[in-house]
């Protein structure tokens, strides 16, 4: 009788840990695909039409690209950081984000600044446009 109380105690033991280890392992690797100092990937001629786009449409008034806040949040280092928003949200500003910022700006409104950017961008601008203007501020992460 107590032999057989110990094996089941064993094995217990053994499926327990082995699940965890499962569970353990499961987690690394979910970590690595969500790693958010990842590379960021950088298109760079779309980067600088975005550039060039940028600078006519008129963003660069509120924007700046050397770190310096304007009545706009500087561009430099926003893409793959972490934005906190005025809902107390705080979400990473990959591509999706910074096409959201671009063509929705009212949506998520980063903490510190008014809700000022011009929302119709979506109206003036191209989709490959807005795709241009992403990759130039991806540029700027570094
Ligand atoms: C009148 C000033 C103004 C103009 C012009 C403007 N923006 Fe903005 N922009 C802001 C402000 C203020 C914010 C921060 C509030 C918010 O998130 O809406 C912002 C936020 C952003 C963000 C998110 C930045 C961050 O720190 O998370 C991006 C990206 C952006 N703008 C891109 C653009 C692009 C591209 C243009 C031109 C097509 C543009 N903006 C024109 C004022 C402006």
């Amino acid at each position: 009788m107590r032999n057989w109380a110990e094996g089941v105690f064993a094995l217990v033991i053994i499926v327990g840990l082995g699940a965890a280890l499962f569970m353990f392992s499961g987690e690394t690797l979910g970590e690595g695909t969500t790693d958010t100092t990842a590379p960021i990937t950088v298109d760079p001629d779309a980067a600088v039409r975005g550039e060039i786009i940028a600078g006519s449409t008129g963003c660069l008034a509120c924007h700046t690209t050397d770190g310096t806040p304007g009545s706009g949040p500087t561009w430099r280092g926003v893409a793959g950081s972490s934005r906190p928003l005025q809902s107390d949200e705080v979400v990473i500003a990959d591509d999706v984000y910074l096409t959201n910022s671009i063509l929705d700006p009212g949506s998520q409104v980063v903490v510190g600044f008014d809700n000022i950017m011009p929302p119709d961008y979506g109206d003036s601008l191209t989709e490959f446009e807005v795709g241009d203007l992403v990759e130039y501020v991806k540029s700027l992460a570094g």
